[in-house]
This record gives C-alpha cells, sequence and structure tokens, in this order.
C-alpha cells in the first residue's frame, strides 16, 4: 500500500502527513487483504445531547472545531437538529431531538448527554457485516446504499457495548460535505484574533466503560467480530487506589487508528469510578474521548481561556523524585506542565504528555483527554494512580464516593 493511500480524505484535508499520524496517533502499516473485518479509521463519533444547538456552539467555541455540515427541520429532517464538526481528521456530529416522540429524545433521557454511535469508516461494508454476522454479532442496520447529487454513501451498522451502535460507513464515492440529508454549513461562530487554526488533529482513542464481569466479553466481541487485537494490558493493581479501582484492557484496529480501552470495575473499599459512570448512565457507553494534539501546551490554555474545566493534579505528582526520574527529559519544563496539570507518562517507545477534562455534561459521565505522543503508544499507565486520585476528590465533592 503506498504511503498516499495510507492517509484518508479527512487527514489529508487536514494537511497532515504520514509521519506525523505516526506520531501522533501511533499508526501503523497494515494490510487489509487478510484482515476479515478491515477498518480503515474514525467515521465520526455522533453524539446525542439535550441541546444540540448550544453543544455546537460549545464545540466550536471550547474546542475550535468547524462546522461543515448541518441537518435540521430546513431542510427537511423533522426528528432532530444535527451539527457537523470537524477539526483536523477528527469529525463530531452532535443531534438533538426537537420532536418529543424521536428515539433520540429517548435516548438522552436514559443516558444524558453522550455518544450514541462510534462510526468507523470500512473500505467494504457488506465484507464486514458478512462476518459479522458469522460471529454472532448484532446488526442494527442492514447494509444499504443512501444517495444524493454528491454520489452514494454505503452503510450499516452492529450494536456494541450497552446502547452504543458503531455505524459502517464507505464513502468512497461520495463528495458531499457529511451524508446525505446534510447541506453545507459554515460556522457564524468568529474565533478569537490570533487563534491557532485548531486545537487538535484528530481521535486517539475512545474508552468504552462495561459492567463487572464483562471486560472479557467485550475484548473478545473486538478480536472475533471486528478482528481488532490486544494492545496493551492493564489490570488489578495497576490502576487502583485504595478506594477505587478498575480494570482496563485495550484493543485496537489493524492500522491503530482506532483503538478502544475497555473498562470494568474492580471491587475496592468504595464506589469505583466506572460504577459512578455505569450508574449516571444508565448503563455500559463511552466513557472519554481522547483528542490527539501537538501542542498540548497551546490546547489547554487555549480551552482554559474558553472556559473548559480540567482535573487538576497535585503538586506532589511533579515533585516525586521517583517519578521525575521516571520520566526523564521532556520536551517542555516540567514546572509549564504542572502550572497546568498535565500528566507525563514514559514506557520503552517514549513518552506521552496527557491531561484530562471534568465531565463537559450535566451527568458525572462522559469527558475528554487530550494527548500528546513523542514515541509512547500507551495510555498513561503510569499515570493511572495519580490521575484516579484526583478524580476521586471530584467524585467526593459530587458525594457519589
Ligand atoms: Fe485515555
Amino acid at each position: 500500500m503506498s504511503l498516499d493511500q495510507i492517509l484518508n480524505d479527512e487527514e489529508r484535508l487536514a494537511e497532515l502527513d504520514l509521519d506525523q499520524l505516526k506520531q501522533l496517533v501511533g499508526l501503523v502499516e497494515h494490510d487489509d487483504s487478510t484482515d476479515p473485518f478491515p477498518v480503515s479509521g474514525w467515521d465520526a463519533l455522533v453524539w446525542t445531547v439535550g441541546n444540540a444547538v448550544q453543544t455546537a456552539h460549545f464545540f466550536q467555541s471550547a474546542f475550535g472545531m468547524e462546522l461543515v455540515a448541518y441537518s435540521g427541520p430546513e431542510n427537511g429532517n423533522r426528528h432532530h437538529h444535527a451539527y457537523v464538526l470537524t477539526s483536523g481528521a477528527a469529525r463530531f456530529v452532535i443531534q438533538g431531538a426537537y420532536d418529543p416522540a424521536s428515539p433520540l429524545a429517548d435516548h438522552h433521557r436514559t443516558h444524558g448527554d453522550g455518544i450514541a454511535d462510534i462510526a468507523l469508516t470500512v473500505p467494504d461494508v457488506d465484507r464486514c457485516i458478512e462476518h459479522a454476522r458469522r460471529q454472532g454479532a448484532t446488526i442494527v442496520e442492514e447494509p444499504h446504499d443512501v444517495s444524493d447529487e454528491h454520489g452514494t454513501v454505503r452503510r450499516a451498522a452492529i450494536a456494541a457495548y450497552g446502547d452504543t451502535i458503531h455505524s459502517l460507513v464507505d464513502r468512497s464515492r461520495y463528495s458531499g460535505p457529511y451524508l446525505p440529508g446534510f447541506v453545507e454549513k459554515r460556522s457564524t461562530f468568529v474565533k478569537r484574533p490570533g487563534a491557532a487554526k485548531r486545537l487538535f488533529q484528530a481521535v486517539d482513542h475512545v474508552v468504552g466503560n462495561v459492567e463487572l464481569g464483562n471486560m472479557d466479553q467485550w475484548v473478545d466481541f473486538y478480536n472475533r467480530v471486528m478482528g481488532f487485537t490486544n494492545m496493551a494490558e492493564f489490570i488489578g493493581e495497576d490502576i487502583a487506589t485504595d478506594y477505587s479501582a478498575l480494570m482496563s484492557k485495550v484493543v485496537a484496529n489493524g492500522n491503530h487508528r482506532v483503538k478502544f480501552p475497555l473498562n470494568e470495575p474492580a471491587l475496592g473499599k468504595k464506589k469505583s469510578q466506572i460504577d459512578e459512570y455505569l450508574e449516571f448512565y444508565c448503563g455500559p457507553g463511552a466513557q472519554h474521548v481522547a483528542l490527539a494534539t501537538n501542542d498540548i501546551i497551546a490546547t489547554v490554555d487555549a480551552m482554559t481561556a474558553e472556559g473548559v474545566e480540567f482535573l487538576s493534579t497535585p503538586d506532589s505528582y511533579y515533585e516525586d523524585p521517583e517519578l521525575r526520574g521516571r520520566i526523564g527529559t521532556v520536551r517542555a519544563p516540567i514546572e509549564e506542565l504542572q502550572r497546568r496539570g498535565i500528566l507525563v507518562d514514559r514506557d520503552e517507545d517514549g513518552y506521552l504528555l496527557q491531561i484530562f477534562t471534568k465531565p463537559t455534561g450535566d451527568r458525572p459521565t462522559v469527558f475528554f483527554e487530550l494527548i500528546e505522543r513523542h514515541g509512547s503508544l500507551g495510555f498513561g499507565k503510569g499515570n493511572f494512580k495519580a490521575l484516579f486520585e484526583a478524580i476521586e476528590r471530584e467524585q467526593e465533592r459530587r458525594g457519589n464516593f
């Protein structure tokens, strides 16, 4: 496969090159021909929220995303509004019901704001569905074409954890702004003078929370149904504090663009943060979205200036001599990271910088991570304890600990 073919249209449009993507999201080369369920990458994270009008504004103002397409009553959508936003290769679709009878209203009543569909780009929808069916997956949408004057999209969908689905989308014969039913729409939101062109370049990973005892079943689902392979394994004490614990395993598609850590609660002295999520989301669902940035310091500063709140990290984290020794030299002075609460982790391949937002909706469920990779293909295992202690302090303040 040529290097040009490895990049998808969104990445080319975002002016990303292969070396940047290897660095940003740990992209590797992969031969699709032997893959039973080839996945090229992320298509979109499709959110169902209580107020799409305002959430779309939030992602433009606070996350620096660009509005590119829209579907709503003005162009024949009688059920909901949907705003399509991009940042580099990342695409979010924000949908909210305006018809009280819309299934989206039911979804929101049950789950609150959340990711209903982790849509993936595949080169051959029918081949994927055939394999998924043989493996016993639930097909929620059979393969079909949707067309308009811009061409044809072939799509289908399978069920994942909880009410989450994976749409499978082949848009190779389509040139419209998103999907048939959507019209091009540009932001009326004007960025501040001097604002960066974008605050993040791509989606790195999406974490799923499932019930106690179900993590291995979902790892098996991604292995067997979707041909994903296991990347790293974190279990038991690695990521436990005295009071809150979880187990986590990570699966990835062939080229590692799509990475799914899967968490389940583990027994601790008090309620696990995963249990809190499961209670308030009313079941399994997507817990956090990691956004890849090549300048986490600038991104944190820009988001903070727009009111995004990040979890704080105790000063002891940065002053711990053992941790400092392990981290060694990174691209910015530790004091710059400490001022913003940015975490550092190092493994045999390199290091990464990361930080987590507070939940961005009303419920203590979904939140974001910013991640800047420098060779490390990990997920911040070394930071889990420091991070969870910070999360627990927040959980305690909400009275759910
Ligand atoms: Fe993460």
